[in-house]
């Protein structure tokens, strides 16, 4: 496999997060399930939303606040549009960098009707002076306004509408714990199995009018790094593939070559992810290394590889994090074909 150096992380292939070929593309709000019914996995999640929705439904109450929490790409923003659709509300979507100041919250909130739910995604990212305005919003549906500076300033209550704020992380690590104890609801999100995703891409393939038979769907959910958004995304390109080299079915066959050419191995990792096990391997002997290092090893910001290779390497155990730093597992040399001294097993 010919692997190239110069990584254009914002349109990487297997990035969980929105890439711009994501958002330019507006058959993907299609591929997106709007009702619990369509939206394949996450059957725990599923299961305990479905019984709070019905049960506030029942007293004719709003849903308590929900918190969703997990890795990147695995559908939050879409499961939140599902529980808008199922309590049949407006869904409201913004994200914790887009509020700048109380007064954008504010605006947010004044604006909302009975039951609405309100969508904060990256919410880990709301500034302190805007969580603040958040509390009595959660807790007793109002807005404390200052009016006036210094002495004479005084405070007065607005009453909102009752709504839902369901919030997601990435980062559940990173709330305040005031802001999570507001949360009534508190859900994880799991990284898909390979049946789960291979229903996903069937589906999607329907939906975009792609023939695609079993084994391509289970070849690509092998290499989707347990992401529906990877799922969808790959699925697209190989479409292309399969048009140009093939009958324009999605075979197994299409799959490989599709994915071989764009440096997508059979469990997912691209060259970036090879680059950083390969640096602590062969440069570091397998690791300790500390992540700095790592970093400018191999040219990249530590935020890069912390939050877009090392989920998935830990998830696939091929990474481990020490205090001394990060070592590559026995799995890992074996997924490059290295031996413990250095030298390959091919
Ligand atoms: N597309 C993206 N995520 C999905 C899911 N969980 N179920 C069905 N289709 C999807």
């Amino acid at each position: 496999m010919i692997e190239t150096n110069d990584f254009d992380l914002e349109n990487r292939i297997v990035a969980p997060e929105v890439i711009k070929a994501d958002t330019t593309d507006d058959v993907d709000l299609n591929l997106r399930p709007k009702t619990f019914d369509e939206y394949i996995g996450q059957e725990k999640a599923k299961e305990n939303l479905k019984i709070y929705i019905e049960a506030a439904k029942k007293r004719g109450d709003t849903l308590d606040h929900v918190l969703l929490y997990g890795p990147p790409g695995l559908g939050k923003t879409t499961l939140s549009g599902i529980i808008a659709h199922e309590m049949g509300v407006n869904f409201r979507v913004t994200s914790g960098p887009a509020i700048e100041k109380p007064g954008d919250l504010a605006a947010l909130l004044t604006n909302l009707q009975e039951g609405d739910v309100l969508f904060i995604d990256e919410i880990h990212r709301l500034s302190r002076a805007i969580e603040e305005v958040l509390y009595p919003a959660l807790e007793d549906y109002a807005l404390d306004i200052i009016i006036g500076k210094g002495p004479s300033a005084r405070s007065i209550r607005l009453d909102l509408n009752k709504f839902t704020l369901v919030g997601a992380t990435t980062r559940a690590g990173q709330l305040t714990s005031p802001l999570r104890d507001r949360f009534g609801v508190i859900q994880r999100l799991e990284i898909y199995s390979k049946d789960e995703l291979c229903d996903i891409i069937m589906r999607s393939s329907v939906i975009l009018g792609v023939a695609c038979d079993k084994d391509g769907a289970y070849e690509l959910a092998s290499r989707s790094r347990g992401t529906p958004r990877i799922a969808n995304r790959l699925l697209k390109r190989v479409r292309d593939y399969a048009d140009i080299m093939g009958n324009g079915k999605v075979t197994k066959d299409i799959v490989q070559i599709a994915l071989d050419r764009m440096e997508v191995d059979n469990l997912g990792l691209d060259g970036l992810d090879r680059r950083l096990l390969n640096m602590i391997i062969k440069g570091y002997n397998g690791g300790p290394v500390g992540l700095e290092t790592l970093a400018s090893a191999i040219g990249e910001e530590a935020v890069t590889i912390e939050d877009v290779c090392e989920p998935y390497l830990m998830q696939l155990g091929f990474i481990s994090r020490t205090p001394r730093g990060r070592c590559a597992t026995d799995l890992a040399y074996k997924h490059l074909g290295l031996l413990k001294d250095g030298q390959t097993t091919l």
